[in-house]
């Protein structure tokens, strides 16, 4: 099956293995695509993979989550991003854009010194930062510009848009309570905590209707107390698939929770697709396809996911850092990554670019 081509909302896919988002570091320093950027995703897409998803691209210069990210907040982004879409799709592939804003998570040294902002000034162990509660205006200013960037996206050519609703970026921050801790019309229960997600995705029906797929990747769990946990997950994406989202790519782990979201030395079948349980919960109780991402390294166990229906589509980031033409060797009758989950790639303040740091 993993072979087999998908039709996700329209968007025709040549097989079953998506890239997950992966920064790159490999923008220029105002976020502009490089020739060294569009040569990776060259790469990926001569390797057979049937979706990439971009990495995490900034809406708002007060989301910036790393330095050297992909940036679509003016409409000057759009040519390079052009060339990039261009150059994937002469190549076969199919290419959704992750917009982000990176809210509380944000390092003060990438917003010249200014405290991250959040939907609460609520303390976050992992990067030493108390977050700056956003104001109703600026509420509004963000949601309006991840509309502008789906927008900018669709003239720049993307076949889809995803939202990053996962790892604890701004819209997770919404959605959960530990994080969101609001009295008004963003949150003070499960169903005010939706709003900000539910606006973005009205703002950007708005701005583009139904002309390409709007996703969302999302947390099952954040491994935190008062974190979101998969029943309640599952509620919003019961909302999600109301409001009318495409497809929900299923993760988990917040900076805070540590390694659950890229999680370590995944060596065995065993240890493999270790969201898998959460993406058999979403899949039993939504019609939308389901994509599921988290430590899946075997052709064998991709393939039972599949099979099993416990996901539509299978995503990888990690092994195809290392192999970016890992589905074709699938399909040459390879069955392992050589991927060793070391989170080498993941040091990338050390990096002078995302890369795979046991081949170099
Ligand atoms: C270097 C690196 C960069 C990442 N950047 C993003 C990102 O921009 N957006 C995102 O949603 N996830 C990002 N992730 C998480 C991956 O998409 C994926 O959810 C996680 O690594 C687990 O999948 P894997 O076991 O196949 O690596 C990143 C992971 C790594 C290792």
């Amino acid at each position: 099956m993993l072979f087999e081509p998908f039709n996700l909302a329209g968007v025709k896919i040549r097989n079953r293995l998506v890239r997950s988002a992966t920064y790159e570091k490999r923008a220029d320093v105002d976020g502009f695509v490089t020739d060294s950027l569009i040569e990776l995703y060259k790469d990926l897409a001569r390797g057979g993979v049937g979706l990439i998803i971009t990495g995490n691209v900034l809406v708002h210069v007060s989301g910036r989550t790393a330095p050297n990210m992909l940036c679509i907040h003016t409409n000057h982004y759009i040519r390079g991003l052009r060339d990039l879409t261009d150059a994937i799709h002469a190549l076969g592939a199919k290419v959704f854009i992750q917009l982000v804003h990176g809210g509380r998570q944000c390092s003060p040294a990438l917003l010249g010194g200014q405290p991250p902002i959040a939907p609460s000034a609520v303390y976050d162990p992992s990067t030493k930062v108390t977050p700056r509660e956003m104001t109703n205006e600026e509420i509004w200013e963000v949601i309006e510009s991840f509309g502008k960037a789906s927008r900018r996206a669709f003239e720049a050519g993307f076949d889809g848009i995803q939202l990053h609703g996962a790892h604890g970026y701004l819209i997770n921050q919404f959605l959960s309570p530990h994080t969101n801790r609001r009295n008004d019309y963003w949150g003070g229960d499960e169903e005010r905590r939706f709003h900000f997600v539910e606006e973005i995705y009205e703002a950007i029906r708005g701005e583009i209707g139904y002309s390409i797929p709007l996703i969302i990747k999302m947390n099952a769990s954040d491994f935190v107390q008062n974190g979101l946990e998969p029943l309640e997950s599952l509620k919003i994406a019961k909302r999600l698939q109301g409001l009318g989202i495409d497809a929900i790519e299923v993760s988990g782990g917040i900076y805070e929770s540590g390694n659950k979201t890229a999680q370590l030395d995944i060596l065995r079948p065993d240890q493999e697709a270790y969201f898998r349980k959460y993406s058999k919960l979403f899949k039993a109780e939504l019609d939308i396809p389901i994509i599921l991402v988290g430590g899946i390294r075997s052709k064998s166990v991709a393939e039972d996911i599949l099979k099993s229906g416990e996901a539509d589509l299978v995503a990888l980031s990690r092994p195809l850092i290392r192999e970016p033409d890992l589905p074709i060797k699938f399909r040459q009758g390879k069955e392992r990554a050589d991927c060793i989950s070391c989170n080498g790639c993941l040091n990338f303040g050390k990096l002078d670019l995302v890369k795979c740091t046991q081949i170099g």
